[in-house]
């Protein structure tokens, strides 16, 4: 009988300091909300100069210039470890990608890709990843190319990038390994 009348005090207890806790942070939030005003707005969030609701005054960056023709071109080293590789010849006449127009496969497709001096496309993309097994043709989830492709324009960054890439073999600073370590660390 007395442990049941203690249990119930403590119960009490216990229910009436979670209430003034409870309280408690309903008044600091309510005076916080009174105090605190925006100081960012939302239109000026972004890197760029421009409200971020308007495109008036937004252009493409005007000076490119890796202009070079496919073929002419220097490569670029990988940003990082099978990074995909940046585009480093001019994609003039080459963009956009359509469902009929692919213009990128007239020269990457690994069968012709050595003829003209191409780096031939990643073996993974001639992979399908969710059934782990090898096409005979490339993968639909590759078709668009520029998704993660892109060509690159001589402009100052606008957030510098102290980013310095760290490869397992001097390599892989030119070209893919994935297809051999795709599945590296799982059993
Ligand atoms: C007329 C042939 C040709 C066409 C079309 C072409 N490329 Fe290339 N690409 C090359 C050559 C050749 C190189 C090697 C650099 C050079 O010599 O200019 C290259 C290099 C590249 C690289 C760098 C590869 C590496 O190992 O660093 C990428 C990425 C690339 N091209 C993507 C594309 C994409 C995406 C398209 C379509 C928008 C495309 N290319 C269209 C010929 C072509
Ligand atoms: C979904 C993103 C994605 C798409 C789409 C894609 N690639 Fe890649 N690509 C990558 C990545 C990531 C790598 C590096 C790792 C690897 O080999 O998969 C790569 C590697 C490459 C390489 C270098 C191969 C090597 O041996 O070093 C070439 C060339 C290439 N891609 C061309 C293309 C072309 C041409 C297309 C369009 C037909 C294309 N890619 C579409 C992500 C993509």
């Amino acid at each position: 009988m007395k442990k049941l009348i203690i249990t119930a005090l403590s119960a009490t207890l216990i229910l009436g300091l979670s209430a003034c806790a409870d309280k408690g942070e309903t008044k600091t939030q309510a005076k916080s909300a009174e105090t605190s005003k925006p100081t960012v707005t939302e239109e000026s969030l972004g890197l760029r100069k421009e409200n971020l609701y308007t495109e008036s005054g937004v252009a493409p960056v005007k000076k490119v210039d890796v202009a070079a023709a496919p073929g002419t071109a220097k490569r670029f080293e990988r940003s990082y470890e099978n990074a995909p590789p940046l585009i480093p010849h001019s994609v003039d006449g080459l963009l956009p990608i359509t469902k009929n127009n692919n213009a990128c496969l007239g020269c990457h497709m690994p069968e012709v890709a050595s003829s003209v001096g191409a780096t031939p496309i990643s073996k993974t993309h001639f992979m399908d990843f969710r059934h782990q097994k090898m096409l005979d043709h490339l993968a639909e989830q590759r078709y668009n190319c520029s998704q993660c492709h892109v060509p690159q324009a001589n402009v100052k960054p606008l957030v510098k990038n102290n980013f310095t890439p760290d490869y397992r073999s001097p390599s892989e600073k030119k070209k893919s390994t994935l297809i051999d370590t795709l599945n590296e660390g799982v059993k």
